[in-house]
């Protein structure tokens, strides 16, 4: 199979199935070719339950990839990226995976299985979530981040320090409170589950260095790759949508034009965007094509 990515400011994003994509990936770099990876796979949520949305009753359906294909199979998917994505690391490198109740326990128990080291679960706290209309549980106010490493034997990143003054000078905890995506990260169109840049960007800070290889299997609108470039990290995504994909791409192309316009503050490191990365692939060669 020969899977060729379009090049968008030093960026590599592959449109298709993540699956196929890490298996060439890990076939054409056995040792490895990621520093870090960012996914936020199908929570599996879109099931005919209902929401809250601008004030109304709306039916969660996120999209077809989000419905659910029953545990054991949702179990066996998620172990088949993820054991994908560990081989795709290189030997010190980290995942960070995000998820509601609907995925993340069956995540955390993949990543023990594959012998991942996890490192912390983050709660992403939202300040401001859409009401309960059934009246008949808590609201659903937290999604959970695990970061884990590739195994036992890594020796990770972490950037205490730049957390630490992000901080205030207090050690970061691991309960995070991050507001939703603003408008300006929605102005070239919207995902049903962007994530916000913020949100990123902090993954990236802490748990990378500039200059190295990050991936994100489940790319959606490209948030992760938005905020690697700003970082000055090199971005390697995948999304199998072709409209999401396309809204990726135009969001990636605005950022090295520097005419994004959805930084309400450029990232703290104060790196800008190169406009050609050093090395536009994870390796001499693209890592895919
Ligand atoms: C939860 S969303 C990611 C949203 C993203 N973090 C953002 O900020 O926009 C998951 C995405 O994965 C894509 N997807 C689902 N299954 C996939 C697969 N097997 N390979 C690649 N992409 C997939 C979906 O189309 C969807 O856009």
């Amino acid at each position: 199979m020969n899977i060729e990515p379009e090049k968008i400011n030093g960026a590599e994003l592959y449109r298709g199935d993540c699956l196929k994509i890490l298996e060439d990936v890990v076939r054409r770099h056995p040792h490895g070719a990621f520093d870090l990876i960012f996914a936020d796979p199908p929570y599996f949520l879109s099931n005919g339950g209902i929401t809250c949305k601008s004030g109304r009753m709306a039916k969660v359906d996120k999209g077809a990839w989000d419905k659910s294909r029953g545990a054991q199979e949702n179990h066996e998917f998620n172990r088949a990226w993820l054991s994908l994505c560990q081989k795709a690391l290189k030997p010190d490198g980290t995942i960070w995976v995000s998820g509601t109740a609907h995925v993340i326990h069956s995540v955390g128990f993949a990543l023990q299985q594959l012998g991942f080291k996890i490192l912390n679960d983050v709660t992403w706290v939202k300040r401001n979530p859409p009401p309960n209309l059934s009246c008949r549980y808590f609201t659903h106010a937290s999604e959970t981040l695990i970061w884990a490493a590739k195994s036992a034997k890594s020796r990770h990143v972490f950037n205490y320090a730049d957390m630490k003054k992000d901080n205030g000078g207090k050690q970061m905890k691991s309960v995070w409170d991050i507001l939703p995506p603003a408008a300006a990260e929605k102005k070239f169109g919207k995902h049903p589950t962007q994530k916000p840049l913020e949100l990123l960007r902090r993954v990236i800070r802490a748990s990378s260095k500039p200059g190295d290889a990050v991936l994100d299997p489940f790319m959606g609108s490209g948030t992760t790759g938005l905020a690697a470039l700003e970082l000055g990290r090199r971005f390697t995504g995948v999304e199998l949508d072709k409209k999401y994909f396309a809204l990726a791409k135009k969001r990636m192309a605005a950022e090295s034009r520097g005419k994004n316009g959805e930084n309400g503050k450029r990232g703290r490191d104060g790196l800008s965007v190169p406009s050609v990365l050093p090395s536009p692939s994870v390796s001499a060669a693209p890592v895919a094509a």
